[in-house]
């Protein structure tokens, strides 16, 4: 048996979720949201349940993350992609990498596109795509090492292959939508369905997307787990 919970930040519309194995009570928190602390570890209370790991889908640009607060609350060893800069982090994740929390295990797949260092975490039935895959959409490509062209075949050769029936559980959603699968957004997504990597990469470079507000503040401080750096 698993326990499972998303949780929504509306700030930044970020998509926080909790994995839990319940024999073991052993939990895992994917993308975390600085001001949801308390929160957090008052669900993990509530729950009964030991947090093992603390894992994000990649540097966010619009919110800062709570993982080097939870980890400091709980001991929870924290993990993050290679390629992400994140040299904080207790772990850096490699392609196809296993994490186990309890009887559970979770595979790490190097979807880069949107950074760098973004990973999606596929668990059971279900995969955490981060900002690479939402829902109807994708991340955007036009700042933090974006790749439009990794991006597709992230989504594409890494994604698209995993069984139709594969709930989708995004980064964030901006119009109220929680999940949807791999069938789904292969057959309904606009900028994907299809589309060829020439199309895509079309679309993603006339985008014309505003800066996000808290960027310049938000990327520093998640490569520190979102700890205060203590510079001079
Ligand atoms: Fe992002």
């Amino acid at each position: 048996m698993a326990i499972f919970k998303q949780y929504f930040e509306p700030e930044s519309s970020t998509y926080t979720y909790l994995l839990a194995d319940s024999d073991t009570r052993e939990a895992v928190l994917i993308d975390t949201v600085d001001s949801e602390k308390d929160f957090y570890l008052a669900e993990l209370e509530r729950l009964g349940l030991k947090l093992r790991w603390i894992l994000e889908t990649h540097v966010h640009a619009d919110h800062i993350t709570a993982a080097g607060q939870l980890r400091d609350a709980t001991g929870a060893t924290t993990a993050v992609g290679r390629n992400c800069g994140a040299e904080c982090a207790n772990v850096q994740l490699e392609d196809e990498q296993t994490l186990v929390f309890g009887n559970e295990v979770i595979r790490v797949i190097n979807t880069p596109g949107h950074t760098p260092g973004s990973v999606s975490y596929h668990w059971r039935d279900r995969v955490f795509t981060g900002d690479a895959l939402l829902i109807g959409g994708c991340g955007r490509t036009d700042f933090q090492g974006g790749n439009p062209k990794d991006l597709y075949h992230s989504i594409v050769d890494r994604l698209f292959v995993l069984p139709e029936e594969t709930l989708v559980y995004p980064g964030h959603d901006y119009k109220g939508r929680t999940v949807s699968s791999i069938g789904e957004e292969k057959r309904t997504n606009p900028r994907l369905a299809g589309k060829s990597e020439a199309e895509f990469v079309e679309i993603m470079n006339n985008l014309n997307l505003a800066r996000p507000k808290k960027i310049d503040e938000a990327v520093p401080a998640n490569k520190v787990c979102g700890l205060e750096t203590h510079a001079a």
